[in-house]
């Protein structure tokens, strides 16, 4: 399935020599992060020590995944770049846009129906570019790419953050945009800031209710939802290795909740376990050959505090069920503790719903745990108190699960079972009431619970925990309940216990699986069709950008001059326009509609020069467009924060801003705009920004000359007749200064395949 066997077997062949050149120019042992990182150099053999958090490195990525919400503009802007395959082996996860509603089978139905043309756009990309494409219904991408794909001290990147997931087997899997991924399918390299790193010593074992996913809330407790930002994060120690596989696949996925680049876990039995359980003895066998190049150096984890930059240690044996919530999935309160904190902070106790799914959560073991708890309320005479929804991770897992009875036992319990995809973790949930906005309770297996996540209703106070605790929640149908101490009346009118959960790590009888849902690309797929309508408001094709016209730009209009925080939300907003994530057009009406106009302070209502009307951004700036005058947008500090999306880069291109102009970037946004073919300029002096007017024209100069680390001119033309100058910097490389000259970094792509 698109799997490479004999790419991983040469990966490890290498992996030693690289490993020991990289020990050589550290000059120390290496964690296992700094050896994935080093064996997967661009330049494939290091040169020099690289120092962690300031150095940008160029790496070579094993493998792309990505989701369908992403995969759209990912896709769109490869075909931009006219390869007839993808360079290194990629795949589509149709995940994202299925709603949960009344159970799989209807609701399946309903988003083929709906979204055909994207689920058929993505297949026939995906047939003809050599991409694996997995259909809807076929599972999470997370759980997949865990289940097929994730190997040992790979490394891999994904258009979705929890693409970190695959840490769980040992990988460096790192959640990026779909500019990236296009870069490292069209076989670039992928640049990244040499991470720093966390060790986390795991000791003791996990015993009774405590789940892996506890560790990973206790740890998010610890960090906060920004502790881990530019950290890799390396667990180890006996209570790592004592988990399983996808255990440590939920710690990982979670290490996205404290921003964390990434999570990983040295390779150990549990993966071996996993491995051989999921059909890829192959993997297994040749990870065994390069065993000790898969885990840190032994020195490393003796002494951590000589090779991390932080450490944190966790006693399983002690270790609480945890409740993350709400609102945030950092605050974390031990289940003993719950009563007391819900009653102290208002927190409805009634709880309203039970889930059970998402990348995070999903897997067989998941399940079999929660089973067991349901089994449990059956067979004592209790029923669930809340409703109750599963949403399997993988039609592998749902078809096994199934088989063993695992899902009749929660369907015993009332339960609904959803599709195999994310459903209520994405907000795809049909919940009956959502929109009167009442204040209640839902707990779920997810990994984030920011308001409105789940059902859109700002007042649902969403709580995270395990799988299990989950369970034992909806059947008590109240938050303060704890399984380890409290006990429930039956319908005999009984009080009962509930015993500690008890699952199965992998099937007994193995996996099973009738239809994965998984296309192979066609071996030659040059003549196939990509399917897209151009009446379609979902998806369009993408038309190159023009080339610079060699001149200096004059007579650019200011569109807006930001004011505060403006991050890639602001510049293109997701929410109702997820939907058009494929058609740059359609979604560029959401361009900047979020930015505070310096001028009145208000949003999406800025000058149209032309005509001395205010109007929104979208439309002010389209009049420009159609009038053939470029633009300018300029901006505050930090501009373009937030995720990495590349819409908010396209956007402004697509709809002929010529320069965008700020205090200072974030780093992707800036990246973006260059590889899109934009002017991304900082003030030389900050307090410039005070100098740009709302009715300037702007001349920018000195473009005939452009080159690294040479300031350009902006002239600002006011409209009372007087002019400034002002200077400007850049931090294009002579690269990227070809990608401004040829109109983005796609067209230099396409014209090197021709060449
Ligand atoms: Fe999907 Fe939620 Fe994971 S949206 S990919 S299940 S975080």
């Amino acid at each position: 399935m698109a799997f490479d066997i004999d790419m991983i077997k040469g990966f490890y062949a290498q992996l030693g020599e690289r490993v020991e050149a990289a020990r050589k120019i550290v000059g120390r042992p290496l964690t296992l992060s700094e050896k994935i990182l080093y064996a997967h150099l661009w330049d494939k053999t290091p040169t020099q020590a690289y120092t962690r958090g300031a150095d940008y490195v160029d790496f070579a990525p094993d493998r792309v995944a990505m989701q369908d919400a992403t995969a759209q503009m990912a896709l769109l802007q490869f075909m931009q770049a006219g390869r007839p395959k993808v360079a290194v082996p990629s795949t589509v996860h149709c995940d994202h846009l299925i709603q949960a509603k009344v159970g799989a089978a209807v609701d399946l139905a309903v988003a083929n129906k709906e979204s055909k043309e994207v689920f058929d756009f993505l297949g026939s990309v995906s047939n003809k570019y050599g991409i694996g494409f997995w259909k809807p219904g076929a599972g999470i991408i997370h759980q997949v790419v865990l289940e097929n794909y994730a190997f040992p001290g790979g490394m891999m990147i994904g258009t979705d953050s929890h693409t970190v997931n695959a840490g769980g087997l040992g990988m460096l899997a790192i959640g990026v945009g779909g500019a990236d991924a296009c870069d490292v399918m069209a076989g670039l390299p992928w640049e990244l800031k040499f991470p720093k790193l966390i060790g986390i010593k795991l000791t003791g074992k996990l015993n009774g209710w405590t789940a892996p996913k506890d560790v990973i809330l206790k740890v998010a407790g610890i960090l906060t939802v920004k502790g881990g930002t530019g950290y890799v994060v390396e667990y180890f120690g006996e209570g790592a290795t004592s988990m399983s596989c996808t255990g440590k696949g939920t710690i990982c996925n979670m290490g996205a909740e404290i921003g964390a680049t990434t999570s990983t876990f040295g390779y150990d039995d549990s993966m071996e376990r996993y491995l051989r359980a999921t059909d890829r003895d192959d993997v297994a066998d040749a990870a065994n050959q390069v065993r000790q190049h898969l885990t840190a150096d032994p020195e490393v984890y003796a002494n951590p505090e000589n090779y991390f930059d932080q450490i944190i240690e966790i006693n399983l044996s002690e270790l609480e069920p945890h409740l993350n919530g709400p609102f945030t999935p950092d605050l974390a309160t031990p289940i003993s503790k719950m009563k007391e904190e819900a009653v102290k902070n208002g927190w409805p106790l009634k709880v309203e719903w039970g889930l059970i799914g998402s990348c995070t959560n999903s897997s067989y073991e998941d399940l079999s745990r929660a089973a067991s708890i349901a089994k449990q309320a059956v067979d004592k005479g209790l029923a669930t108190k809340a409703e109750f929804g599963i949403n399997p991770g993988s039609e592998q897992v749902r078809y096994t699960a199934q088989r063993d009875g695992l899902l009749g036992t929660f369907e015993k319990l009332d339960a609904t079972i959803f599709t195999n995809a994310c459903g209520p973790c994405i907000g795809m949930w049909a919940r009956v009431g959502a929109e009167k906005a009442e204040k209640n309770t839902i707990v779920h297996s997810f990994n984030r619970n920011f308001a409105k996540r789940a059902d859109g209703n700002p007042n649902t106070f969403a709580f995270v925990a395990s799988p299990e605790l989950v369970a034992a929640l909806a059947i008590a149908g109240d938050l303060s309940f704890n399984p380890l101490t409290d006990t429930l009346i039956n319908s005999a009118g009984q009080p009962v216990k509930l015993d500690p959960p008890a699952g199965d790590e992998l099937p007994k009888s193995g996996f099973d699986v009738d239809d994965p849902g998984y296309q192979a690309p066609a071996v030659d797929g040059s003549k196939v069709e990509v399917a897209v309508s151009p009446t379609s408001e979902r998806l369009q094709l993408l038309d190159p950008f023009t080339p610079w016209e060699g001149t200096d730009l004059k007579g650019l209009k200011l569109l807006i001059k930001a004011k505060g925080k403006c991050t890639t939300d602001h510049i293109s907003m997701a929410g109702p326009w997820l939907r058009f994530r494929g058609h740059l057009d359609n979604i560029s009406n959401n361009m900047l509609i979020g930015a505070v106009n310096y001028f009145n302070e208000k949003t999406d209502l800025v000058k149209n020069q032309l005509t001395g009307d205010y109007g929104p951004v979208p439309a002010t700036q389209r009049a420009y467009k159609a009038a053939g005058i470029g633009s300018i947008v300029v901006g505050d500090e930090n501009y373009g924060e937030g995720s990495s999306r590349e819409h908010a880069a396209m956007e402004p291109r697509h709809l002929g801003v010529r320069a965008v102009l700020v205090k200072s970037f974030a780093r992707i946004h800036e990246t973006n705009l260059k590889k899109q073919g934009m002017l991304a300029l900082t003030f030389a002096n900050k307090d410039d920004y005070d100098k740009v007017r709302e009715d300037d024209v702007i001349d920018i100069i000195g473009l005939t000359t452009f080159a690294p680390n040479t300031p350009l001119t902006i002239v600002l033309h006011h409209s009372d007749g007087s002019q400034q100058e002002i200077l400007v910097n850049h931090s294009y490389n002579s690269q990227q200064i070809e990608w401004f000259k040829e109109g983005g970094a796609l067209n230099i792509i396409r014209k090197s395949v021709k060449a």
